[in-house]
């Protein structure tokens, strides 16, 4: 790939299609790779602190040389900023900057700003335009593209919000390197989960590569992402609303929910870091109801473990856990229907298939042989 071009990958929903543009140097190019989705020649910057500290002058200097005025808001970092208490304040400033509906604002940052800026975009006069700079290696592979937006609440993560999907994605890879090195290895989950859920020749090029990927070498990292979001433009073009296939997205995150569920979906365990070991789970679960080969198992194990990620439950902080709340957490799964038990299992490396009605029983037992504790309602 020409790092200096880019590559282009287009979200293919008719009237709403979206492109998302990867490559190198593109926040200084912002200003004409954006223009053409801003035609009100102005906008409004949604991004935390952090992200602001690091690339907000550059980001609002390539808007401006562009010709586009920029108003910035700069959140709070961190989870508890994606609450309703953060929209209502975000929804307030975007008042006071008197936008309309023609107007357009920039989601810049990584997770918790896309998701809470989208659904402000969603709601705000009932709903504008908005673009997504994603800034961690998680947002740009996976939670920038497909519109999902959403909130926390008491109840649990992502429970309200909406789908609204964005006129554009700018994935500038420069800015992965300003990243702790931790979010780099968690975002790296995610890229494995994409090997994994539906295309083995990527995993197996992950075994060979992820070294370079996650020592953040241009080319790699240029094709780990492309080819992750090439995935997910093609599930979401298909199946834009998750009534099937979009489901397989979600490869190890139910064991991950519940496990970020009791560790308090902060710094013990990052999103990441969770489905790493959710994917790891998903396939050693595959493997005991004997849907898949054991040796694909150990090979998605290996890959995991080789990136430093967790694969165990038993070596998590915060194990032991109790098997009946992990399971508990799982029936609350947005996937669980009726009180049964959805789980995306795997029949092999890019396998990864919906099962409905897993057995709570034969949970429980693995769980138990993963080292939870089986208390007396297990
Ligand atoms: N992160 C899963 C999805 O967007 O569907």
């Amino acid at each position: 790939m020409n790092a200096e071009a880019g590559r282009r990958v287009q979200v293919d929903l008719g009237g709403r299609a979206y492109e998302v543009h990867i490559g190198t140097r593109l926040i200084d190019q912002a200003g004409e790779l954006l223009a053409p989705h801003l035609p009100r020649r102005r906008t409004v910057v949604v991004t935390d602190r952090h992200v602001a500290d690091h690339h907000g002058e550059r980001l609002a200097a390539a808007l401006e040389a562009g010709g586009i005025a920029v108003d910035m808001v700069v959140l709070p970092p961190g989870e508890q900023t994606k609450s309703f208490a953060g929209l209502e304040d975000l929804i307030a400033r975007l008042l006071v900057l008197k936008l309309d509906r023609g107007d357009r604002i920039v989601a810049f940052g990584g997770g918790v700003v896309g998701d809470l800026a989208g659904f402000a975009a969603a709601i705000y006069k009932r709903g504008i335009d908005f673009i997504q700079v994603p800034t961690t290696l998680l947002a740009q592979v996976d939670s920038s593209v497909g519109g999902k937006t959403a909130i926390d609440t008491a109840a649990g993560k992502n429970l309200v919000g909406a789908f609204h999907q964005p006129c554009f994605v700018l994935a500038d890879l420069d800015v992965l390197a300003t990243l702790p090195e931790r979010e780099l290895r968690a975002g790296y989950g995610e890229v494995l989960k994409y090997g994994l859920l539906g295309d083995a020749a990527f995993f197996g090029w992950l075994e060979a590569n992820g070294g370079a990927v996650l020592a953040g070498e241009a080319g790699p990292l240029a094709h780990a992402v492309a080819r992750c979001v090439e995935m997910k433009a093609q599930i979401v073009a298909e199946d834009e609303r998750e009534t099937g296939r979009r489901a397989l997205l979600n490869l190890g995150h139910t064991f991950a929910h519940a496990l970020e569920s009791e560790t308090g979906f902060g710094e013990a365990l990052l999103h990441g870091e969770a489905v790493a070991a959710g994917c790891a789970l998903a396939f050693r679960f595959s493997a005991e109801l004997g849907v898949c080969p054991p040796e694909a198992a150990a090979r998605a194990e290996a890959a995991i473990a080789g990136a430093g990620l967790p694969t165990r439950l038993r070596a998590l902080a915060g194990a032991p856990f109790d098997a009946s709340r992990l399971v508990d957490h799982m029936a609350q799964d947005k996937k669980a229907e009726a009180g049964g038990l959805v789980f995306v299992l795997a029949r092999g490396i890019g396998e990864a298939f919906i099962a409905k009605g897993v057995d709570r029983a034969a949970l429980l037992r693995f769980l138990a042989a993963e080292g939870a504790r089986l208390g007396p309602a297990g």
